[in-house]
């Protein structure tokens, strides 16, 4: 992992076909000109779309791994953290929102994630994030330092996880957390881990530059803005 550079992920979630994958990748190099190896920039596809997209010089993460096995078995439905690494990811994202809220993930079934991601030399993204009614209730210093204690295994480094600050109520909404809030949440999260730790929910080129320069954001964590090869590729540029 690099250290002295922001990490850019983008976070495809469930979008783009073949046609429309091939169309971001030409646009995206059309835009990066001669660039040449953008390691601290990662996109994290369907996994399906890996194939379509591998060529471009970034890194790449999956949005999940199983949680029963790190390698193989009878698992309708799930891809392990061994068939990630197969195929030559580096990044996978544990944890968001989501998930934790569409299929009931519970803290200690991700930390089996975690560890199946480890074992298998994945780094993991593990996104934590209150709600709004934990937000406005004043818990959410106590909802964010639970879903740590709860789901990171032993196996956790400096340089093998990753913290996504993502709130719930700034994910997918176009209201980002203030400045304010962000670094609150950053330094209260630096002051117990030395991790480095990532911002996201509704991220854009607009507001990137401002909360990329707070204090303890190590970079950010980009859904919708990550699908547009232009957009994404300024905030690449407002990072340098
Ligand atoms: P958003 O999503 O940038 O569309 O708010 C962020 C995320 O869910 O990771």
């Amino acid at each position: 992992m690099e250290n002295n550079k922001s990490l850019i992920v983008g976070n495809w979630k469930m979008n783009k076909t073949i046609a429309a994958t091939k169309s971001f990748v030409n646009e995206f190099l059309s835009l990066i000109g001669s660039k040449k190896k953008l390691s601290d920039i990662v996109i994290c596809p369907p996994i399906t779309m890996y194939q379509f997209i591998k060529e471009l010089p970034l890194k790449f993460g999956a949005q999940d791994c199983s949680g029963l096995s790190a390698n193989e078995g009878a698992f309708t439905g799930d891809i392990s953290a061994m068939m990630l690494k197969d195929i030559g990811v580096d990044y996978v994202i544990i944890g968001h929102s989501e998930r934790r809220k569409n299929y009931g993930e519970s803290g200690a079934f991700l930390k089996r994630k975690i560890s199946n991601a480890h074992e298998n030399g994945l780094i993991v993204i593990f996104c934590i994030g209150e709600n709004l009614e934990q937000r406005n209730d004043g818990s959410y210093f106590d909802v964010l330092s639970k879903q740590l204690e709860e789901s990171l295994p032993e196996s956790v480094n400096l340089n093998n996880t990753i913290i996504a600050y993502e709130p719930v109520w700034a994910i997918g909404t176009g209201n980002s957390a203030t400045n304010n809030q962000i670094e609150e949440i950053h330094s209260f999260l630096a002051s117990k881990f030395k991790n480095k730790i990532l911002y996201g929910g509704s991220v854009n080129s607009k507001n990137a530059k401002a909360i990329l320069a707070i204090k303890n954001v190590f970079g950010l964590l980009i859904g919708g803005t990550s699908l547009e090869a232009k957009e994404f590729n300024e905030i690449i540029n407002i990072r340098g």
